[in-house]
């Protein structure tokens, strides 16, 4: 059962609707921003972020402000009884700063400083820049903290990136030496610097990773990728000095990204880490849909585990979407338009999985520039007469009525562990196949048998507890943390339930490989000894039966296990390593482990987790049947569930729920029979009391 949450701010009572508003784009536009009034009503939103790159336009000179702008931005939105998120605005600069100052510029991995340009273009560590943003602040703060309207910061935007400037690199070695007591020895054993003639014998020797310099030392790069996490939050830090100080009682956020493998490139910073030093989670959610490679269920399945994830980031509390698009990006391949009813769909599914916002980017298109022809609320024929704006209003009316599922959140008895240090090591690993290791897919696939069930799951690092989970899923736990071998055996021990994967417990926490036979601290609790791993090309397959006889294919990665008390519940059958184990089980303490020694076809974890599944006696949080391609998810408080039935598929699908269940239609207020259909891409949200 779950408790409801308390709102981070008071005034948070409802849904968050609105999205990112650049009036300082419009300026020499008075009218805009009657017609924005306007609008806004229309489109039933209550929430603006604002000021998101708006420095050139409060300091269009060093020292020489112009508040004007905002100061009526935000007595407007106040006069609209709407809420205003305010950003500070140090995701882009003005020009004159990156001319006077240039250290306030990125060098890039070659060496070379950028020019001035873009966005997120800034040294994380430069004193200069850091002044310059807490000045800003402070006066944003001072100006703004007891406005009726604020009731959010956004802190930058989209932090991410490195700098590998002079002061960066000092700051690394600083950050190094903290790490190893001060002892090279210790560096150079974690970073296995024998290899190649890599021994450092003076810290002035690191540098950080370089294309034309060291990348091939892992403990090095991961290293990198950790103070990159934590000089941006330092750097983040650093940047909230004054509104902690003037503004105690708003909440801080900043944007994070999803980890659709499609923006890879961008997943730079680790969440978990992050997470702790912001008091609600947002993201910026941006899926592909209707795109030509995978079934809208299948991304649907997708960016319901990002959901999950974001969601037991703060253990349960329920996060914000803070920009999604209300119909294209500009950036995708192809940008296509959401289909009819999709944009609810996206909405209500957010929102099933913990969400309290939609919020897009943006209120309104820009004339100019890259983002001219992303997606709006508000079109450039500029009235609320085109199909995307009465989705977006539909949605605002929604989202009202929607009120009461504020602060609600998910029960789940299942858990899939997501960890970022492993996407990175395994990311960095020489050998495997290099384009077939997949991490978040393989955690997605092993997800999506229980979103095909409607049954709820957790996404949680490592770092959080496992006790009072009846399952514990680790697909490809390939680096262990210190301690976490021993956490498995208490949990299983205890009575719990932990499946794992080949390719887990391979190395440490420095990348080293455990000694002794793999996997490593999880050798114990699972039973087994892996000896060796057999990768496999693309259109390669083999073969495995398991108990009952059934035949499944197994594709990349098979693995070379021997028994040590586990017990083979599915054997090879192809190949020189038939008759060895492919799938294990095994009885420890009260609990019991599960090996999957290789990466098995859907049809498998179907049937391994259906077994699973019955006998843990694990439900959906409502019973129901539908197709799996209709999501059922529930958030609830003690006394309300609230049942989100959504259709991700392009065929109408019937619902049926128990026929003594009592179902209220939380748009209309009206009875629901318990069986209907849903059209595609349909999508309700009902009431339920338990
Ligand atoms: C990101 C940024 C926004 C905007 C959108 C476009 O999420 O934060 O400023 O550029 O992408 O999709
Ligand atoms: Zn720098």
């Amino acid at each position: 059962m779950t408790k409801r949450w308390e709102p981070v701010h008071p005034a948070m009572t409802g849904m968050l609707h609105g999205g990112d508003y650049n009036p300082d784009q419009w300026l020499g536009y008075p009218h805009i921003l009657d017609e924005d009034d306007e609008l806004m009503k229309l489109a039933h939103t209550n929430t603006m972020s604002v000021n998101i790159f708006g420095w050139s336009a409060l300091e269009p000179e060093e020292g020489v402000y112009r508040f004007e702008w905002l100061d009526e931005v935000m007595d407007r939105a106040a006069a609209r009884g709407g809420h205003i998120i305010l950003a500070t605005p140090s995701g882009a600069r003005p020009a004159w700063m990156s001319e006077q100052y240039p250290e306030v510029l990125r060098v890039s991995s070659n060496r070379v400083r950028n020019l001035h340009g873009l966005r997120h273009n800034h040294c994380f560590t430069s004193p200069v820049y850091r002044k310059k943003t807490q000045q800003i602040n402070r006066l944003l703060a001072e100006r703004y903290g007891k406005h009726p309207a604020l009731i959010m910061w956004h802190i930058s935007n989209e932090y991410g990136g490195d700098c590998h400037c002079d002061l960066c690199q000092d700051a690394f070695r600083k950050w190094l030496q903290v790490r190893y007591d001060n002892s090279l020895d210790k560096l150079n054993h974690a970073w296995w610097t024998g290899f190649w003639s890599h021994r450092f014998s003076s810290w002035s020797q690191i540098e950080s990773p370089a294309p034309h310099g060291e990348n091939q030392v892992h403990g090095l790069n991961l290293d990198w990728r950790r103070f990159v996490t934590d000089q941006t939050i330092d750097f983040y830090q650093s940047e909230i000095v004054p509104l902690r100080e003037l503004t105690p009682d708003i909440p801080v956020t900043t944007n994070f990204m999803g980890n659709y493998p499609d923006m890879r490139p961008f997943t730079g910073l680790n969440y978990e880490a992050f997470a702790k030093h912001v008091d609600i989670i947002s993201w910026d959610a941006y899926p592909a849909w209707h795109n030509n490679w995978e079934s809208t269920a299948s991304l649907a399945k997708d960016v319901a585990f990002v959901n999950d994830l974001y969601r037991r980031l703060k253990d349960g509390r329920p996060f914000l979407i803070m920009e999604c698009t209300p119909s294209l990006v500009n950036w995708h391949e192809v940008n296509k338009a959401k289909r009819p009813g999709m944009h609810k769909l996206s909405s209500v599914q957010s929102i099933a999985h913990g969400s309290d916002s939609i919020l897009y980017f943006q209120w309104r298109k820009g004339r100019g520039a890259s983002e001219k022809f992303h997606g709006a609320v508000v079109d450039h024929a500029g009235h609320p007469d085109t199909r995307v704006f009465r989705e977006v209003a539909e949605v605002g009316r929604l989202l009202e009525q929607l009120a009461p599922v504020t602060g609600t959140s998910v029960d789940a008895k299942v858990a899939i562990l997501y960890d970022w240090e492993t996407d990175w090591a395994l990311a960095d690993a020489q050998g495997f196949g290099q384009d077939s290791k997949q991490y978040v897919r393989t955690c997605q696939e092993h997800y999506r048998v229980f979103w095909e069930r409607n049954i709820p799951v957790d996404v949680i690092t490592p770092d959080k507890p496992l006790e009072g989970y009846q399952l514990v899923i680790a697909p490809m736990l390939y680096m262990l943390r210190e301690g976490f071998g021993t956490r498995v055996e208490d949990y299983v021990r205890q009575g719990g339930r932990f499946v794992t994967t080949y390719a887990s417990g391979m190395v440490d926490e420095n990348d080293l490989a455990f000694l002794g036979g793999f996997p490593g601290p999880l050798r114990e609790v699972l039973g087994i000894w892996s000896e060796e791993i057999d990768t496999l090309y693309p259109e390669e397959t083999r073969e495995l039966v398991d108990a009952d006889g059934n035949v499944y294919a197994a594709r990349d990665y098979c693995e070379l296990i021997h028994l040590e008390g586990a017990e083979a519940i599915a054997s090879f059958s192809s190949d020189f390593y038939q008759g060895q184990a492919a799938a294990t089980a095994y009885s420890y303490g009260s609990g019991r482990s599960y090996y999957l020694a290789a990466r098995h076809e859907a049809r498998f974890h179907d049937a391994f987790y259906g077994k699973l599944i019955e006998e843990l006696s694990i439900t959906t949080a409502i019973p129901v049947e539908a197709d799996a391609g209709v999501s059922i998810q529930v958030r609830s408080d003690e006394e309300t569930q609230y049942v989100f039935a959504m259709n991700f598929t392009e065929r109408e699908q019937p619902v049926q729920f128990a026929n003594d269940a009592v179902l209220t239609d939380m748009a209309t207020g009206e009875q629901q029979h318990t069986s209907f259909v849903l059209p595609p891409y349909g999508s309700v949200v009902l009431r339920t009391e338990r």
